[in-house]
């Protein structure tokens, strides 16, 4: 390198260094911007800060009762004069400026812009005097005070307009000149807008002195409005009497018991020139919504807003509870071995649309059955909801209810699973299309049966009570057979349904007394003497089907007096000599088969018999309606001939039974006994 270079490079940082010092010792004299106040050289006063994020907050809406008056000021000096002799310089300011009170009706006194011979105000009042003067010294000219104020509250001893307005005040606070907030749009200065100051909005004012002119104008805009091109206030003065030759910019405010914030958010000054635009972008932002929504939020939002909360929570939970309680199930450990017949109460509710009305398909002794198709296999069931109040007894009848489950037989109504809630337990079977085959029956005329189609139901019940007898590995006695408990599925086959129910109503009762359980007509005279379920009172019951399905009347009618007993009926029928036919059941018309209904009402009555073993077994009599037996034969093989059959007057049996009469063939009646036996017995 040689020295040349040197020299060179030395001279032009010598120039650099030279420039950059004549800059900024210029730029500190005659003016300054600041888009916040977070590194500014300020001399604050009173309770003036800067916040956090860069506002200058002359006062805040806060309770505080002494009212003091609060200053910022530019830490420099500034030349206004060039010589104490001389006229006063052309300057320019521009500031941001925010007043949020914390409630619109009660405003703090305002604020002001002002230029004054040192650095702060002393004895600066609050209220009128905006911090800046006293009553005092108010008006005097050796105060060398220049304001512009931002007055909102109106004061009419200071000759205020009104409680809005801008004034420019020289030494006092008596306006030169003011005028109410607000700024010219555009289209000249005919057309004013209002501005209301204490908004809580940011606002925009410019300040401005022609030195050679003596004419100062003040400018006001919101925010977001460009520089309006007239000036709201404008007023020829010569300010070279006010001004020294140094003087000190800030701004002045007052608290007051009118809790108001004053925020100045951005500020450029300049002497001899036009003060910088600010940069809105990176002015500091204000408070939401200023401080007067906060406590609202806090007084009201915050409590209605936990209340809501809490509302909403104890809602869900009673939501919750209740439909847990809704569907809640009593599920015992033992029962666990019957999972795959379990069915959820859920489900249940779901299939029937929660046991509604519409679903109702009838109301039996056990309780009311309830249509529905189960929500996931759209599988069409039958729901009986069965009242029960003993837990005692429950888990053997479910033990068997369960077994008996698992039966299989086209005439029999299948028993597909089981719920239990709390004093309740639901049997779901397969639904059975056409109901049950007593409203064909006594419905009548509404809906009959012709004879090839009764016919082929009773074959059916005979199938059926044969596989319960006899064809599954346990004996199951029935205990209810009659019209009501065969249900036509849609094929109108016959099935049986409701069997090992009957058990339900030996549980929960004393040991001493007990129930002997049945339909009166249908109860085998030594049924109701010893309480003793066998296949040989299933099969009187049976028998006495036989009659009511091809005579159409109920084994006992309850409002005749005569012929009550329909067995009895039918036997004197028979005697009469008119022959056996004439039991018949006259809906029949004349379309049946003689052979076939005379071997059902014989047939019938040799189930009737009141000694039991001259009754048939279901075998027997399967083999009989087959027609692969004859009647006569099958009565010598049972040492009984039809001229001879023998019958209990059925009322003989009930002189200690507590007898309703039954006011629907439903109705499954009790009568008092002392033994008890299970449906399913051991032996064959
Ligand atoms: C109330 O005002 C006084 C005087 O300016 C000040 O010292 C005090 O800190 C203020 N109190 C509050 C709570 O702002
Ligand atoms: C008013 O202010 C002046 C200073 O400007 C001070 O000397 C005077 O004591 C004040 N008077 C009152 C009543 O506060
Ligand atoms: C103005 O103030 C000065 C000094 O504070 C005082 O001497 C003078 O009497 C005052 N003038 C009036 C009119 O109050
Ligand atoms: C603007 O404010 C002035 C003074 O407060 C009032 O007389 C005038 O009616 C206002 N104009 C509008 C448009 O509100
Ligand atoms: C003040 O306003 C008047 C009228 O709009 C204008 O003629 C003048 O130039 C303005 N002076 C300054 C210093 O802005």
């Amino acid at each position: 390198m040689d020295f040349l270079s040197l020299a060179m490079i030395l001279n032009y940082l010598h120039i650099v260094l030279v420039f950059l010092h004549g800059r900024a010792s210029s730029a500190q004299k005659t003016g300054f911007t600041f888009n916040g106040f977070q590194s500014s050289k300020l001399e604050l006063e009173g309770v003036a800060v800067i916040t956090p994020n860069g506002l200058l907050r002359l006062t805040e809406a806060k309770e505080n009762l002494t009212e003091t008056a609060s200053h910022a000021f530019y830490q420099e000096p500034i030349q206004f004069k060039r010589s104490t002799g001389g006229s006063s310089f052309s300057f320019s300011t521009m500031f941001v400026f925010a007043i949020v009170p914390l409630d619109q009706r009660f405003t703090g006194p305002g604020m002001a812009f002002v230029v004054a011979p040192q650095r702060s105000l002393p004895g600066g009042q609050p209220r009128q005097y905006l911090g800046i003067f006293n009553m005092s010294n108010n008006g005097n000219a050796t105060n060398h005070v220049l304001a512009v104020e931002l007055d909102t509250v109106h004061t009419p001893e200071v000759k205020d307009i009104d409680k809005n307005h801008v004034g420019i005040d020289i030494n006092g606070v008596v306006s030169a000149i003011s005028a109410p907030a607000a700024y010219h749009t555009e289209g000249g200065a005919g057309k004013l807008k209002n501005l209301t100051l204490k908004i809580g909005q940011a606002m925009q004012v410019w300040v401005d002195y022609d030195g050679t002119e003596r004419r100062i104008n003040v400018t006001l805009a919101p925010l977001e409005v460009s520089r309006p091109s007239a000036p709201l206030l404008s007023l020829a003065v010569d300010l070279t009497p006010v001004m020294k030759e140094t003087m000190y910019v800030g701004f002045s405010s007052a608290t007051s018991q009118f809790y108001t914030s004053h925020y100045i958010l951005g500020w450029s000054f300049r002497v001899n020139g036009h003060a910088q635009d600010l940069d809105i972008s990176k002015l500091p932002k204000l408070p939401r919504l200023g401080k007067m929504p906060a406590p609202k939020m806090l007084t009201i939002g915050v409590p209605l807003l936990s209340i809501f909360s809490l509302s909403i929570l104890i809602f869900g939970l009673i939501y919750h509870y209740r439909r847990k309680m809704k569907f809640a199930e009593v599920l015992e450990e033992w029962e666990l071995n019957y999972g795959p017949h379990r069915f959820k109460y859920k489900d249940l509710y779901i299939a029937t649309r929660g046991f509604r009305d519409q679903e109702l398909l009838g109301t039996g002794g056990f309780g009311r059955v309830y249509r529905g198709t189960l929500p996931t296999s759209k599988i069409d069931i039958a729901v009986k909801r069965i009242s029960h109040d003993s837990r005692q007894g429950v888990r053997e009848f479910i033990a068997e209810i369960v077994s008996l489950g698992r039966l299989r037989h086209r005439n029999i109504v299948t028993l597909l699973g089981y719920c239990r809630r709390k004093g309740e337990l639901l049997l779901v079977y397969d639904y059975m299309q056409n109901g049950s085959l007593d409203k064909y029956l006594f419905n009548q005329p509404r809906i009959t049966l012709t004879w090839s189609q009764r016919f082929r139901v009773i074959k059916g019940v005979a199938a059926g009570l044969l596989y319960l007898h006899e064809g599954w590995d346990q004996v199951v006695i029935h205990r209810d057979v009659k019209a009501s408990n065969v249900l036509l599925d849609a094929e109108l086959n016959g099935r049986l349904g409701d069997f090992g129910l009957a058990r339900l109503h030996d549980h929960g009762t004393d040991l001493h007394t007990t129930h002997v359980v049945g339909t009166l007509g249908y109860l085998a005279p030594e049924n109701t003497r010893t309480g003793k379920a066998t296949k040989a009172t299933d099969v009187y019951a049976f028998g006495a089907f036989l009659l009511e399905v091809a005579t159409g009347r109920r084994p006992i009618e309850p409002k005749s007096t005569t012929d009550a007993i329909l067995v009895d009926w039918v036997f004197s029928c028979w005697r009469r000599g008119g022959g056996i036919l004439e039991a018949r059941d006259p809906n029949l018309k004349g379309d049946f088969v003689v052979d076939e209904v005379e071997l059902v009402l014989k047939l019938g009555m040799v189930c009737s018999q009141s000694e039991p073993k001259l009754r048939p077994s279901m075998r027997q009599v399967v083999q009989c309606l087959d027609g692969d037996v004859n009647i006569q034969d099958l009565c010598s093989l049972l040492n009984t001939c039809l001229n001879g059959l023998k019958f209990t007057s059925q009322e003989e049996g009930f002189d200690d039974m507590v007898i309703s009469y039954p006011s629907s063939s439903n109705q499954t009646y009790l009568a008092s006994s002392y033994i008890t036996e299970s449906i399913i017995s051991d032996g064959r």
